[in-house]
């Protein structure tokens, strides 16, 4: 099968009330674990590069590491998709370097600006058979090249989704419902609750239409555990509980980005690794380790969280 849209993958997803989930690829092992796990399950999956993946591994690495993935795999949909693209130009690099779908993420911006910069996004991908996903409200957190703070952020107003939606033309949109990027997405203590009213009053104005949540990693404390003693420091790493993602996944989300509760599986097998042999130095050694616990978030979230198992 060749790379495929999302826009199958999200039809299916809403009508069936589960969720595609869209994993952040930066290198060999990370697109392996994913899509290894994806095809033993029979799941369709979205890969996604952010600007900071294409800094680090090179466009042109990403793509044929893709590629790579769907000539092992075969059997299920895969979509590659560019993560929080700032501006047109990444997001047009992108559409003519081979991706099926991109997100210009215009959510710093003042409304009308979002629209503005989202409209030409559209215009150009859409003529040339890709889709695109935008944002609207601002999520709290750190990305290579974004960092939002706490007050910083907002929630997304249900009453300028529709408008945002009919002006612009995008195909799914990203919203703020108290998910943020990283590790660190509430205070220890705190009962961390996703705003379900929100997310219900956004799916009454816009019936039908794909919902993108970011910044839904759930931070396994198995991993941050094993990580701080191996020598690592993650203090107070707190991530949105599971059950809340699944019910997410029921509803009008199609699509839940993770990318640190990778991050943290493969930390923790690295560390595991060389903490307790300090005289290995073979990186297949302890990338090994990583790339096993990569795929065994990977197959967790597809079986427990986005309930895709079975649905390529
Ligand atoms: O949303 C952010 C993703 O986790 C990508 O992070 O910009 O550090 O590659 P990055
Ligand atoms: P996490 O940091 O919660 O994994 O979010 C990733 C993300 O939203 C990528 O766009
Ligand atoms: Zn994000």
């Amino acid at each position: 099968m060749a790379l495929v849209t999302t826009t199958e993958m999200f039809k299916k997803a809403y009508e069936g009330g589960y969720a595609i989930g869209a994993f952040n690829v930066n290198n060999m092992e990370i697109v392996q674990a994913i899509t290894e796990a994806a095809g033993e399950l029979n799941s369709p999956i979205i890969l996604q590069v952010s600007a900071g993946a294409r800094k680090y591994a090179n466009h042109t690495y990403l793509v044929k590491l893709v590629e790579a993935a769907i000539q092992e795999n075969p059997n299920i949909p895969i979509a590659l998709h560019l993560d929080h693209g700032a501006d047109f130009e990444i997001c047009k690099s992108c559409i003519d370097g081979g991706f099926t779908s991109v997100m210009i993420d215009g959510s710093r911006f003042p409304f009308n600006e979002n629209i503005e910069v989202t409209k030409k996004v559209v215009e150009y991908a859409h003529a040339h058979g890709v889709v695109v996903e935008a944002e609207l409200g601002k999520l709290a957190g750190i990305e290579d090249d974004v960092k939002v703070s706490a007050e910083d952020s907002s929630y997304t107003q249900p009453d300028e989704v529709e408008e945002f939606v009919s002006k612009t033309g995008v195909d799914s949109l990203a919203i703020a419902i108290g998910t943020s990027h990283g590790a660190y997405k509430f205070k220890p203590g705190t009962n961390p609750q996703l705003r379900f009213d929100i997310l219900h009053e956004i799916e009454k104005r816009i019936p039908n239409f794909p919902i993108v949540l970011h910044g839904a990693s759930s931070v396994p404390q198995e991993y941050v555990k094993i990580i701080n003693e191996n020598g690592g420091k993650l203090k107070d790493a707190i991530g949105v509980p599971e059950d809340q993602l699944r019910e997410a996944a029921r509803s009008a989300v199609c699509k839940i980005n993770i990318d640190s509760d990778l991050r943290l599986g493969l930390t923790a097998g690295v560390r595991q690794v060389l903490f307790a042999d300090p005289s290995i130095f073979d990186p297949r050694d302890y990338l090994k380790v990583g790339r096993a616990n990569v795929k065994a978030v990977v197959a967790h979230k597809i079986k427990d969280v986005l309930g895709s198992e079975g649905k390529a």
